[in-house]
């Protein structure tokens, strides 16, 4: 052998072995890698101390802690959050996905990082430990509290306090709990997100919460236990129902504080006769929303009746009748019979369809005045036709939209603008009664719109 083919063997040698301590780094590298990325899947990471989790793994070990608490303190919970209840579909509920091995978060993690339940604030029994159990798991709990309305009056404006709203946090990640409480018109209710003073602002980004905004009112949903994510939660069974409900679920306390002045200006009537009135008032009241109701049109509070709840949480004893507001695409043929069946014959009808149509019935000792309204650009009016003449009436009103409100233990629907609306029918002494009244010409809104030709009369001039 040669000195050079001796050099060359050498650096052959060393070659191949620096090629093969490079190709094991790299395979033990990539060795590595794989560990790291399978245990930190299966939740063994060894390499950081702090965990690092994506919002999808958040969130799901959020919602698996606070489904564990909620379960420990028996707290009745179902899913009320509209950013997942819009992503389920029937498929979804009825097959469930508990079949997968490794659930996805398909319902849960949606474009916002909170979930939004609600609590039967009846049901459940306040407990103080809840706190501490909370912190055990490692959830950050908020509380927020709120005056009990159902023991607010127009006698007694005092009130102790109960839990309106739970925020739940875990790694900037939230559980909303929205606490449901029955009112007295058997309806479920919950206030308003209000922070207190020294309250931490900065819990969360409080502004994107939905639930809260406003105080809320609904009908008692029907709940089914379903499996999302693999996770198991009770959910209203008609979840898209729920969620159109929730886009008109706004309430509106009635005005107590005011309301307890007004009375201290203009005692109430507690005559025989104005208690009398009031209790035919409040049997017609419900028995026109239950006939509405299985029609499925929608009604408001109108003229004295919503004066009356406004301006003093009741129904004004002198009124002599309940007013009613429908909106004219609501009119349906039916209406008059489903209340001639009720036991409300027709009064009268004025007007038609297409032009100022008002419906009268004749409750017991009380008369039920129905108003449809119109749309005309930035407002909206409602007709009257005087008989006699068949002169025409127009009652204008700025735009609206509806709330919930109660009124003689039932949940009814008021303008959410409700002073401007009073306002508009009333003017700015709204405030001070008064008990003559004639309805061509003292609302403030009211405008002359001709007279109907007399050849329609026949038609819209009906009195019974
Ligand atoms: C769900 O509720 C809506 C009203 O919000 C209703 O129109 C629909 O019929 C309901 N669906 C079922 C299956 O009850």
């Amino acid at each position: 052998m040669s000195a050079a083919s001796a050099l060359m063997a050498r650096i052959n040698r060393t070659l191949v072995l620096t090629l093969l301590i490079a190709a094991s780094s790299i395979f033990l590298l990539f060795q590595i890698y794989n560990y790291r990325l399978y245990s930190t899947k299966n939740g063994l990471d060894v390499f950081n101390s702090k965990r690092y989790l994506s919002g999808k793994e958040a969130h799901l070990h959020l919602l698996k802690k606070f489904l564990g608490l909620v379960h420990k303190f028996k707290l009745p919970v179902f899913l009320v959050d509209t950013a997942s209840l819009t992503l389920l579909s029937q498929d979804a509920v009825l097959y469930r996905d508990s079949r997968l091995s490794e659930p996805h978060c398909s319902f849960f993690c949606t474009h916002r990082d909170f979930t939004t339940f609600a609590l039967y604030g009846n049901l459940w029994k306040y407990d103080a430990a809840l706190l501490e159990a909370s912190a055990e798991r490692g959830l950050e709990l908020m509380e927020i509290r709120g005056k009990d309305p159902r023991l607010i009056s127009t006698d007694d404006l005092t009130a102790k306090e109960i839990p309106l709203h739970f925020l739940f946090r875990f790694n900037g990640r939230l559980v909303h709990v929205a606490v449901l409480y029955e009112r007295s018109g058997k309806y479920l209710w919950h206030g308003p997100l209000r922070l207190g003073d020294g309250m931490d602002r900065t819990f969360t980004a409080f502004g994107k919460l939905d639930f809260g905004r406003h105080a809320g009112a609904y009908d008692r949903p029907e709940l089914i236990l379903t499996t999302l994510d693999g996770l198991d939660v009770r959910i209203p069974r008609n979840f898209s129902g729920f969620v159109r409900e929730f886009s008109g679920s706004r309430f509106l306390e009635c005005r107590s504080r005011e309301a307890k002045a007004f009375y201290q200006l203009y005692p109430e009537d507690t005559s025989a006769e104005a208690v009398d009135f009031k209790m035919r008032a409040k049997s017609l009241l419900h028995l026109a929303s239950k006939v509405l109701s299985v029609l499925g049109v929608p009604f408001w509070l109108s003229s004295g009746t919503c004066l009356g709840w406004y301006r003093q949480c009741n129904i004004i004893p002198y009124s002599k009748d309940v007013d009613l507001g429908i909106w004219i695409k609501d009119y349906r043929d039916d209406i008059t019979q489903a209340f001639q069946k009720a036991g409300l014959p027709l009064k009268h009808k004025f007007g038609k369809v297409e032009d100022s149509l008002e419906l009268s019935f004749q409750g017991n000792d009380v008369k039920l005045d129905i108003f449809f309204f119109y749309d005309e650009g930035d407002v909206v009016w409602n007709g009257g036709t005087q008989a006699k003449s068949g002169k025409k009436f127009k009652y204008v009103f700025p735009r609206f939209s509806l709330c919930w409100a109660e009124l003689m233990e039932l949940k009814v629907q008021v303008p959410c603008e409700t002073r401007d609306y009073v306002m508009a029918n009333y003017g700015p002494n709204w405030n001070v009664p008064v008990k003559t009244w004639d309805w061509k010409s003292s609302p403030s809104n009211v405008q002359e719109n001709g007279v109907w030709p007399v050849r329609e009369w026949d038609d819209v001039i009906q009195v019974y």
